[in-house]
């Protein structure tokens, strides 16, 4: 059975002290055993909250880092230096990212190279504009957005990717992808899996679903086939709010 995984993208929300507030109360929840459930803290409260959590079944993941292992970077954080504070999961391709520091398909994919030589885990982002939508090219975009930086890989470091299917019209917007938009959607990325590797790993790769998931519609888009958890933004800054999509399945 794939994995089932709930994981709250904190983007640049929560400081020390905040972090400290929200840790503590996800940690009063009881957690549900069949759901991987993790956090994306700043680079700045990594280290706190891997301490926090040591205790817990959260597990603790990064929203960026560089494709490089050290050097004239100024800014950028590195996979050791992740896996140095106890961070083995690393966030990759998440469209404000994509938007805003013009990541691309080819500067991902060296990402995710170098996060896989490091053995980190990958949860990686993709998904389709509005425009792209409405001109019916979501399909084409998302085949290339996983065929440019990831379709070079050998069948054996998929067991370190997870996907995020986050359609950018829907995220941090209010407007969700319908559960049938988003089934559509993880349907077809799994055939593209099947099409370039095989059967088996298509039906291995954990493929989560982003884009206001909230503790009203998270059991109703959890409930597709073949959608295997949520990439949760605004929700995840809420302790019962993101732990009711946790118990969402
Ligand atoms: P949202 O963000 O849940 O606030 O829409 C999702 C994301 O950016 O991963």
């Amino acid at each position: 059975m794939r994995d089932q995984i709930v994981a709250g993208n904190w983007k640049m929300n929560n400081d020390q002290h905040e972090t400290q507030t929200l840790l503590t109360e996800l940690k009063n929840h009881n957690k549900p055993e069949n759901v991987r459930v993790m956090v994306a803290p700043a680079f700045t409260q990594l280290s706190q909250s891997v301490s926090l959590l040591a205790d817990d079944a959260i597990t603790v993941a990064a929203q960026n880092m560089n494709a490089a292992a050290s050097g004239a970077y100024t800014g950028e954080v590195s996979s050791s230096m992740l896996k140095g504070v106890g961070v083995k999961t690393v966030i990759l391709g998440h469209s404000e990212r994509r938007s805003l520091y013009h990541e691309n398909n080819a500067s991902l994919a060296d990402k995710v190279n170098s996060a896989l030589e490091a053995e980190m885990e990958i949860i990686f982002c993709f998904g389709e504009q509005l425009e792209e939508r409405k001109s019916n090219r979501h399909f084409d975009v998302v085949k290339a957005q996983l065929s440019e930086a990831l379709f070079s890989l050998p069948t054996s470091a998929w067991s370190q990717i997870v996907l995020a299917y986050e359609p950018v019209w829907a995220i941090g917007t209010g407007e969700t992808a319908s559960p049938a938009q988003a089934q559509e959607m993880h349907a077809f990325i799994r055939k593209l899996i099947q099409d370039q590797y095989n059967e088996t790993l298509a039906q291995e790769v954990a493929i989560l679903y982003g884009g206001s998931v909230k503790p009203g519609n998270a059991q109703e888009i959890f409930s597709m086939e073949d959608v295997d958890g949520g990439l949760i933004g605004g929700a995840s800054l809420n302790a019962n709010d993101f732990m009711a999509i946790v118990n969402a399945f």
